[in-house]
Parts: structure tokens; C-alpha cells; sequence
């Protein structure tokens, strides 16, 4: 099962991602993940996506195909895989269409979490992070709070505000959402794989849509 989640910044590509994970047992791969981990190591790819995500521009299309070209050759991936917050760009997903096709592979379902705008700011504001990279959970301080404020429910590590969910950069990555990304929702729809999900109301709901959907 090869899955792209499709959704503005703060949708719930990431959280849905992990529930799936689970059920499924196929690896998320998260490109804004990557970044952020290349970072933490400090490596050239990794500080020079920050430059971009700081601004919240879309880093350009040759790293980002580069970086995923590599990850979807790796051999954990016979079951499948979810893209999260890859294909951005219309580039972006004919250069994954020609690299799954070199595989003799495709894209089975394009799920599309679908939250309006003006839902998407008070998402990010109050988004808190697990700070282990293996696990990762994202909660929210008023909508999906941790049992303990500040520690991650599933590890016990520590919780942290992302540096791109500040009001100005939530803003920017609206636009270039609306700009650049939502266009693949039409790409999609052409080749028949768009699976539009309601994206607001019960987290545990809008799963459900989703694994209704994947079967
Ligand atoms: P990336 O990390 O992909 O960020 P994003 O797309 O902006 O999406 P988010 O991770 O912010 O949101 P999400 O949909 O995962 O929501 P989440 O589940 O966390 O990218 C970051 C940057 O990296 C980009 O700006 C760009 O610079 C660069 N980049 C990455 N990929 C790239 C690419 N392909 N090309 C070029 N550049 C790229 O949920 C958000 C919050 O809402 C959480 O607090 C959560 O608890 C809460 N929540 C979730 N579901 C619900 C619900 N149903 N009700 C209420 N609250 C909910
Ligand atoms: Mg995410
Ligand atoms: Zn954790």
C-alpha cells in the first residue's frame, strides 16, 4: 500500500501518519522529519533546508526529490510506505511518479485531509512535539494534551514548539500551500486516486475515514 497524505501545514498528516503506522506497519516518511533530523546532526543538507523552512518556503524541489529518490530505495519498504508532506509541488510528484515507476511501482491512494484555513493557525500555535526522534507524537496543548504537561505520553521524553510554528511562519506556509501544493489535489483527482477525508472533528474519527478508505 502506497499512500501520499495530502493537507495544509497542521491538517494532521503527521498525526494521522503515526496512527497508521501502527495499524499497518508501513514506515511514514515525513520529508519536514528529515529536515529536521539532518539538522539536528548538523549536516550541510540539513542547515541548508532550514534556511527555507525558517521562512516557511518550500525547500527546492532537487534536494527534496534527491532525499526522497534515496529513502524509497532503502529495503523496508516492500509493504509499502505513507508520504507525509511529500509531493509538494507539481515537479515533486512527476519526479515520484518516475521514481516509483522506475521500480514498477505507483501511487495506490492520494488521501487528502482536508481543514480550512482558518482552523490550521490555532492547530500549529499550540502544537507541542516529542523531542525523540524515534517516536515523535504530536499533541496539542488545548485539543490533544499530553497526560502530563511538557512529557510525551508514549517515551516520557520532553515536549518542544517547533521553530516554524510561529504566527508569521504559519502564515507564509499557508500561502505556498495554497500556491503550490493544493494544485496536486486536481493532479490526483485526474489519475482517480484522490480520497478526500473530512479533517476536522475527532482525531480518532477522521482515522477511522481513513482506514474505511485504505481497507
Ligand atoms: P512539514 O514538517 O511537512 O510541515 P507541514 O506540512 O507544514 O505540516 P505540519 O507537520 O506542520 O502539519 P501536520 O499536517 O503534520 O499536522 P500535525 O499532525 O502535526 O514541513 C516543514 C517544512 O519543511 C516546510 O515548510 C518546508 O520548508 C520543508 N519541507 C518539507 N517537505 C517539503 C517538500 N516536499 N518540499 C519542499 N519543502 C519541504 O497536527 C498539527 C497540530 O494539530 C498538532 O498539535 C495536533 O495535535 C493537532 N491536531 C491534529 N489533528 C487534530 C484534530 N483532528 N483536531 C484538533 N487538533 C488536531
Ligand atoms: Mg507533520
Ligand atoms: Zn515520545
Amino acid at each position: 500500500m502506497r499512500i501520499v497524505l495530502l493537507g495544509g501545514p497542521g491538517s494532521g498528516k503527521g498525526t494521522q501518519a503515526k496512527k497508521l503506522v501502527d495499524k499497518y506497519g508501513i514506515p511514514q516518511i515525513s520529508t519536514g522529519d528529515i529536515f529536521r533530523a539532518a539538522l539536528k546532526e548538523g549536516t550541510p543538507m540539513g542547515l541548508k533546508a532550514k534556511t527555507y523552512m525558517d521562512k516557511g518556503e518550500l525547500v527546492p524541489d532537487d534536494v527534496v526529490v534527491g532525499v526522497v529518490e534515496e529513502r524509497l530505495k532503502k529495503p523496508d519498504l516492500d509493504k509499502g510506505f505513507m508520504l507525509d508532506g511529500f509531493p509538494r509541488t507539481l515537479p515533486q510528484a512527476e519526479a515520484l511518479d518516475r521514481i516509483l515507476g522506475s521500480m514498477s511501482k505507483k501511487v495506490d491512494h492520494a488521501v487528502l485531509v482536508d481543514v480550512p484555513d482558518q482552523e490550521l493557525m490555532a492547530r500549529l500555535t499550540g502544537r507541542r512535539t516529542c523531542r525523540n526522534s524515534n517516536c515523535g507524537k504530536m499533541y496539542h496543548v488545548m485539543f490533544n494534551p499530553p497526560k502530563k504537561e511538557g512529557v510525551c505520553d508514549a517515551c516520557g521524553s520532553e515536549l518542544y514548539q517547533r521553530d516554524d510554528d510561529s504566527e508569521a511562519t504559519i502564515r507564509e506556509r499557508l500561502n505556498v500551500y495554497n500556491a503550490q501544493t493544493a494544485p496536486l489535489i486536481d493532479y490526483y483527482k485526474e489519475k482517480g486516486l484522490l480520497r478526500r477525508v473530512e479533517g476536522v472533528g475527532p482525531i480518532d474519527e477522521i482515522f477511522a475515514s481513513i482506514v474505511k478508505i485504505l481497507g
